[in-house]
């Protein structure tokens, strides 16, 4: 198996701070946990953590060159654990209920165009994501530039059921400060600082499921796999698309992308004989959280192939 082993280890880089959490979710936290959402260069959150060597941060940033370059700033911290994925719709996923005693979001992109409205911060999705990982009690802080977003952003999320609107600052002193902060500041913009408390008990519904396998009754063969090749599937908020094989012997990797409301991942089906037919599973190496995209390309392969 080493030439399949090969073509579906991922180069992941070693630096301590960086987690893969697909197989060990909700991710531990203890009564003092901290998030900081899009971290960028990572160093708000790396102050932080040297400041207070008691409290777990967690940071996600959906880009792969700002979680590299924040664990490189985290080198021998380890209080701090950094995810490379995207927020918007991890973030229930990766927490459960009442995680975090704060959640921090500095100088997200407000979205502007009504087509980008769902990436907002104020998307129902995202706004009840957070409701459900804060502890009651607990608050959001977001930072913006942008005044018309910053009240946008505080009655919105102020009329969610389980958030009240609290402070509403303009140019708070803050001890740390963020690189965007920095540049504002420095080109004459006030910077505004809303912030909510969850007030009441909340859950929002997750969507990723721990195990998937499906047996069908065919054995397989080389060309019924390959037959996949660019076929693809779609369902309300999600698609699919099948690529490359991979075999070694009787045992087959069948190259998958998926996308759910945009969250895309790329992973290996794992096809083995087995009894009189076959195992569709995926494959560990490859790692994928099981969103609904997933176990629909699982089911549409193994359907195509029985
Ligand atoms: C304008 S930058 C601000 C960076 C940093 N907070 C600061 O103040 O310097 C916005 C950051 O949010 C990240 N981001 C955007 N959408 C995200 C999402 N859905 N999940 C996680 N991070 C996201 C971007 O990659 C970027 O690093």
């Amino acid at each position: 198996m080493d030439l399949l082993r090969a073509a579906t280890t991922q180069a992941r880089p070693r630096y301590g701070a960086i987690i893969y959490p697909e197989s060990g979710i909700p991710l531990p936290v203890n009564d003092s946990t901290e998030l900081e959402i899009g971290f960028g260069n990572g160093e708000y959150t790396v102050q932080c953590a040297r400041m207070n060597p008691d409290t777990l941060y967690y940071g996600v940033e959906v880009s792969q060159a700002c979680v590299l370059r924040c664990a490189r700033r985290a080198e021998g911290l380890d209080n701090l654990r950094l995810i490379n994925t995207d927020a918007r719709y991890m973030l229930r996923e990766l927490f459960a209920d009442e995680s975090f005693r704060r959640i921090i979001m500095q100088f997200p992109c407000p979205w502007s165009k009504n087509a980008d409205a769902h990436r907002r911060v104020t998307a129902k999705d995202f706004a009840d994501g957070l409701a459900a990982v804060l502890k009651v009690g607990g608050v959001f802080e977001m930072l913006t530039d942008d005044e018309p977003y910053a009240h946008e952003v505080r009655s919105v999320l102020g009329g969610h059921e389980a958030l009240r609107a609290e402070d509403f600052e303009v140019n708070p002193i803050r001890e740390i400060t963020t690189k965007y902060e920095r540049k504002w500041l420095a080109e004459g913009r006030n910077i505004y600082r809303v912030t909510f408390r969850k007030c009441a008990k909340f859950t929002a519904q997750r969507r990723v499921s721990q195990e998937m396998h499906i047996k069908i009754q065919s054995a397989i063969t080389h060309e019924a796999v390959e037959s996949l090749r660019n076929t693809e599937g779609h369902g309300e908020k999600s698609f699919w698309k099948f690529g490359r094989t991979f075999t070694d012997g009787d045992i087959y990797l069948l190259e998958t992308l998926t996308s759910d409301d945009e969250f895309e991942q790329k992973f290996y089906i794992h096809i083995a004989p087995h009894g009189e037919g076959s195992l569709l599973r995926l494959d560990k190496t490859a790692k994928a959280f099981l969103t609904p995209a997933v176990r629909s390309a699982l089911s549409d392969a193994a359907q195509r192939l029985s």
